[in-house]
Order: structure tokens, then C-alpha cells, then sequence
């Protein structure tokens, strides 16, 4: 038997002509459960954190997975069972932390619009901590808690304006950004959280951005942090843990970021450089925990030969896989079994009524109507993004371990989708 590791995805490999995840071969998967499908490794998910844990261990630290990536329960439910906390930014996320199992005591609470009866149900549930990013959310989180007799543990998201070198709609800690408290104006936040008898100060966060696939911006950031920690502390507020926010990008097109520990390893050694090595430590990382774990199985449909350009029509669309729509994002897309032969250079497209509903661009492939094709790296925001767009259900999820799969989430019907829906009188 002769096996060919993807370059970039370790558990996927062609294995005499076919390809597989872990053990199991997807072309089986695609004949049980259908197309479009997505499909996770659970081995590449926990290797993926391990790298973060090997690079953080020795260290007071939590990692909490945001689950914004990826948000099906039985994901949550190994990141639970491996120790993670989550990084959530709505009350839903917080209902499914308790479906899966998860401890809300290793919560926190991240995004600009909090509600206040998102503030409400979490304070019930004793999360870790709120990242708070204005000092309007400071203020009804502080009445909130007054209201409910109990003071909110409160972290403040600092803006370190540090360039991520990423796609403009995932960068987040520019200063032109709706996200986080500029760096001048923290010291007068903190000061003003402080004194807030709902609010008990402490952490300090941010977040520069997603994808990011070099060191420098995370160190930058860090130096940034760093100073605000100290200027802070010198003001006589006690911050008892830095959040270092989201975690690195992967590989979509032959990126090549860094390995987790090591990235770590260069961050930790500034934290020590600086004396801050001993402090309780945070990360949120999402899409580094889940994007190369997963791919979407779709089925060719038809291919439409034209004068400037030809079609292969997918059978899954960008209400499944947003991210080229939105981001003109590259996923690399392998055929289960590969024909040899001529190849030919095709736009490869959805069923969707909208020109943007392209999943790839110009790509070299060799296949027929009902063949069937993998999109790669779709283990991260794109399921978690999908959408009903044109009355198409959502794709169905299955998780492999090892040999074995499991069917972790069922094929939405066109009834699910109206669902809740009411007709007049
Ligand atoms: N923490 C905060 C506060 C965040 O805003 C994010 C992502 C994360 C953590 C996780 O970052 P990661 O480790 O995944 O880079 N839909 C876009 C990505 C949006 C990311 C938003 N924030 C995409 O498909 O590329």
C-alpha cells in the first residue's frame, strides 16, 4: 500500500489511488452520508493543540478555543475533555459550552456588542472573565452586575495597533478597527473599571487579527501589551493575567507559518526578558485548532465548457463555503480518486445564483460529472458560517477517529430550514 501525506494536512493522505482521513476513506464517507459533506480529524485537531501546549508547558496557562471557528458540539466536546476553556462572543456560543459539556468557569467573553442579557446569563454562570472593548460596555456591564448583587471579572481589550499583514475584513488591531481600546486611551480605561464597585479588574487582552502567518506582528503586539501591563500597574491596578488573543494562521496555498511552540518559544523568552514570565496566561486560538482538519466533500455535477472560461459545478456553494465570496479565499481542492490523463484549467463554482459563488478559481483538474472533490482547510469558518442562502439546508458533519466515524451533525432538510417560519391567518 503506498500513501501520500498532503503537504500541510498530516492525516490526509492518498492511499492507493484514494484519499483518506486518518483510516478511513472519504469516498465511503460521501456514499453514506451525501454531499456536500464536511469532514474533521479528531487527531489533527488534538495535534494541533498539543503543538500549543508543548510550546506553553511549564506555564500558568488556559487556552480557550474559540469556537467561533468551528462550533459543533462534539468539537467543543474534545476541546472540553483535552482542558480547554472557550473564548465565546454570544450568548449562544455560552449554550453550547453547556450542551458540550465545557465549564463556563473557563469562559471569556470576547466581542464589541454584548447585550445586556447576554452580560446577565454569563455572570450567572460564573464565567472566567468579560473581554471588554469600550468604556460604554464597561459601564451597563457594571450596572448589570450591581443589578444581580455580584462585581464582573473584567479584562480590557487593548488595541495595539500593530499591523497583522493580513486580509483588510480579518485584521482587527489597527487603529481604524471598531475593535478594542485604543493603546493612549487604556490607562483612563482601566482607571475608570477600576472604580466601578460592579467590576473586578483582572486581565488585560487584544487581538491584532486572524491568518497571520509570521512572528513579528505577535511580538510587536506583545511589546505593546507589555508596556500598557506596566504603566497600569504602576497606576496601582493589579493585572493578574494577559490574554494574547487568537492564535496563527495555516496553510491555505502553501502558507508557511510558524509551528505553534515555536512561536511560543519566541514569545515566551520576551515574556521572561521582560519579567513578566510568571503571569497567568490566556491564548484564544480558533482557526490553528480546526482549519486543516476538516474538508468539505462535494460532488461534480456538471462541467460547462465555454469560449473564455470553463465551469465545473459543485454541488456545494458559498452558503456552505463562504470564505472565497467574502475574502477571495484560496482553498485547494483534490479529487477523492484521481483520474491521469489531460487536465484542464476550470472555474469551480456553486449552484448559487450569485456570480461570487465561486469556490476556486482557475484550478488544473481532471474530472467528470460525478466524481467527487475535497475542499481543503474547510475545518475552520465554513461551517460555522454557512447559511440557508437559496433554501439549501446545511451540509452534514462526521468526525474520524482513527477507523471509525461518527456522524456528529445531521443534513439540514428544506423543512428545517423553514422551520419557525408562519404562514398568514
Ligand atoms: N479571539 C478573538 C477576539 C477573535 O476575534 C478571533 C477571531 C479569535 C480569537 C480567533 O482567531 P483565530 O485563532 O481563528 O485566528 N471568518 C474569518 C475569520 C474571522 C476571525 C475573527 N476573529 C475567516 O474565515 O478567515
Amino acid at each position: 500500500m503506498t500513501a501520500t501525506a498532503l503537504p500541510g494536512h498530516p492525516h490526509i493522505a492518498y492511499r492507493d489511488g484514494e484519499l483518506c482521513m486518518e483510516g478511513v476513506r472519504l469516498s465511503a464517507l460521501a456514499k453514506t452520508h451525501g454531499t456536500p459533506l464536511f469532514v474533521y480529524s479528531k487527531a489533527s485537531m488534538l495535534a494541533a493543540l498539543a503543538a500549543y501546549q508543548r510550546g506553553l508547558a511549564g506555564r500558568k496557562v488556559q487556552i480557550c478555543y474559540a469556537m467561533k471557528a468551528n462550533s459543533n458540539l462534539a468539537i467543543l466536546q474534545i476541546f472540553a475533555q483535552a482542558g480547554c476553556g472557550f473564548d465565546i462572543v454570544s450568548g449562544g456560543e455560552l449554550a453550547r459550552v453547556l450542551a458540550a459539556g465545557g465549564d463556563p468557569r473557563k469562559v471569556i467573553f470576547s466581542g464589541v456588542g454584548k447585550t445586556r442579557s447576554e452580560m446577565q446569563q454569563a455572570l450567572k454562570l460564573g464565567i472566567a472573565c468579560f473581554n471588554v472593548e469600550s468604556q460604554a460596555e464597561l459601564e451597563v456591564l457594571n450596572e448589570v452586575a450591581l443589578a444581580l448583587n455580584t462585581q464582573a471579572p473584567v479584562s480590557l481589550r487593548v488595541n495595539p495597533n500593530v499591523d497583522p499583514q493580513t486580509h483588510p475584513y480579518i485584521s482587527t488591531g489597527l487603529k481604524g478597527n471598531k475593535f478594542g481600546v485604543a493603546h493612549e486611551h487604556a490607562l483612563e480605561t482601566f482607571q475608570r473599571a477600576a472604580a466601578l464597585p460592579g467590576l473586578r479588574v483582572v486581565g488585560i487582552d487584544c487581538h491584532i487579527g486572524s491568518q497571520i502567518t509570521q512572528e513579528s506582528p505577535y511580538l510587536d503586539a506583545m511589546d505593546r501589551v507589555l508596556d500598557l501591563v506596566a504603566q497600569v500597574e504602576a497606576a496601582g491596578i493589579a493585572i493578574s493575567h494577559i490574554d494574547f488573543g487568537g492564535g496563527l494562521g495555516i496553510n491555505y496555498k502553501g502558507e508557511t507559518p510558524p509551528p505553534a511552540d515555536h512561536l511560543w518559544f519566541a514569545l515566551l523568552s520576551k515574556l521572561d526578558a521582560r519579567g513578566f514570565g510568571e503571569r497567568q496566561l490566556m491564548i484564544e486560538p480558533g482557526r490553528s485548532l480546526v482549519g486543516n482538519a476538516g474538508v468539505c466533500l462535494t460532488e461534480v455535477l456538471y462541467l460547462k465548457p465555454g469560449e473564455q472560461k470553463n465551469f465545473c459545478i459543485i454541488d456545494a456553494a458559498m452558503n456552505d463555503l463562504p470564505r472565497p465570496a467574502m475574502y477571495q479565499a484560496f482553498h485547494d481542492i483534490a479529487p477523492l480518486k484521481p483520474r491521469s490523463g489531460q487536465s484542464t484549467l476550470m472555474d469551480v463554482v456553486g449552484p448559487v445564483c450569485e456570480s461570487g459563488d465561486w469556490i476556486g478559481r482557475d484550478r488544473d483538474l481532471h474530472v467528470q460529472a460525478g466524481d467527487t472533490l475535497a475542499v481543503l482547510s474547510a475545518g475552520a469558518y465554513c461551517m460555522s458560517m454557512a447559511s440557508n442562502y437559496n433554501t439549501r439546508g446545511r451540509a452534514a458533519e462526521v468526525l474520524v477517529d482513527g477507523e471509525k466515524s461518527h456522524l456528529i451533525r445531521e443534513r439540514e432538510s428544506a423543512a428545517d430550514t423553514f422551520q419557525g417560519e408562519h404562514l398568514l391567518g
